[in-house]
């Protein structure tokens, strides 16, 4: 098997939604066959800000595997691991973190951002400034080929490859530069027009229900030109219309454009469309999220084999790193 590697991982901080769907596991899981795919639950890194309440990112994460699964990544074609079920994460990123100088970490523009951002609590420890050491542990340790992220995350892959690059050049090489495979998708937005996020509240979720579903896309901000059925709005510039261009057939798409642009239609026809189609976007990982909650022994199973079989390349590349220190 000559197939590159892949690695991705998500912090276990809360539900997902759409914009993770598309903007994140969509791809994931259409990667399965082309790469070597190790996707895994980051719930060290959730402890950065999250220390205060572990068992809940504990709660989280079995969450976040439901919703992997549920969203058609397979474990029989790639590894799905939790981060703390494979220590070697721990003892490279204590390797790592030696050789890691702190002004790289200090530079990275989400540490700054992050620190002020939140204020509730004190996230100013040696464990969230090391972010970025963890998660090139998590990435070389796998010696992965490609990274994929969204843009903002570049920055931390930046320091993935220099940190890979300097042990190569310490100590000799066995890490791969990993290299970002950024999936270019346009904001999904929320409910109130700006990007959907938890933090808005604006967001529609996974795991909300048929109901839930109808019930926020009927409220949600249209082109605010239309105030009346028979006032003409333009498509490009409504939140819904953005949605509709992820979930609806290139003919409804055309059909809602024209409607809304001619007002011969009304939102609420357009808005019908669009719960149609996210409703039946969403009904199999529904499905799939029920069948598995059913039958907690086999998500732990999965779990389970996942991480083993990840912490059998991960011992590997720990052996390698360690002979190259001299230190086996
Ligand atoms: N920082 C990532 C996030 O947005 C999670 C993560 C941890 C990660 N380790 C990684 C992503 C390694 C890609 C590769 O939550
Ligand atoms: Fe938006 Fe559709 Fe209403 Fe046009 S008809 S403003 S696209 S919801």
């Amino acid at each position: 098997m000559d197939k590159k590697r892949v690695l991705s991982g998500m912090q276990p901080s809360g539900r997902l939604h759409l914009g993770n769907l598309i903007g994140a596991l969509k791809n994931w899981v259409e990667i399965q066959d082309r790469y070597d795919c190790f996707y895994f639950v980051a719930d060290w890194h959730a402890l950065t800000t999250g220390y205060t309440n572990p068992s809940a990112i504990k709660e989280s994460a079995l969450d976040l595997l439901v919703n992997f699964l549920s969203a058609g990544i397979d474990p029989d074609r790639s590894t799905i691991f939790i981060q703390s079920m494979v220590p070697e994460h721990a003892e490279l990123h204590i390797l790592l973190s030696m050789i890691t100088p702190l002004g790289w970490l200090e530079r990275v523009p989400t540490y700054k951002e992050k620190q002020q951002e939140i204020q509730d609590r004190d996230i100013n420890s040696y464990g969230f400034l090391g972010y970025p050491v963890l998660q090139t542990a998590d990435i070389v340790i796998y010696r992965a080929n490609y990274v994929p992220v969204g843009v903002d995350q570049v920055p931390h892959l930046e320091i993935s490859r220099e940190i890979a690059r300097r042990f190569n050049s310490l100590y000799g090489e066995v890490f791969p530069e990993p290299e970002a495979l950024l999936t270019e998708f346009p904001k999904v937005l929320g409910l109130d027009g700006r990007k959907m996020s938890k933090s808005y509240d604006n967001a529609i979720y996974l795991g909300d229900s048929e109901e839930l579903v109808g019930q926020k896309i009927k409220t949600m901000m249209t082109d605010p030109a239309r105030v009346r059925r028979s006032d003409r709005g333009d498509p490009e510039v409504c939140p819904v219309y953005q949605l509709h261009k992820f979930f609806s057939s290139p003919e409804e798409l055309k059909e809602n454009a024209e409607g809304c642009k001619t007002a011969s239609i009304g939102c609420i026809d357009c808005k019908r469309i669009l719960i149609k189609n996210v409703i039946h976007r969403l009904t199999p990982l529904w499905e799939n999220r029920q069948r598995l909650l059913q039958n907690p022994k086999m998500l732990m199973d999965i779990a389970h084999v996942g991480s083993e079989k990840a912490k059998k390349a991960a011992s590997e590349t720990m052996g390698l790193a360690k002979e190259a220190m001299g230190m086996l």
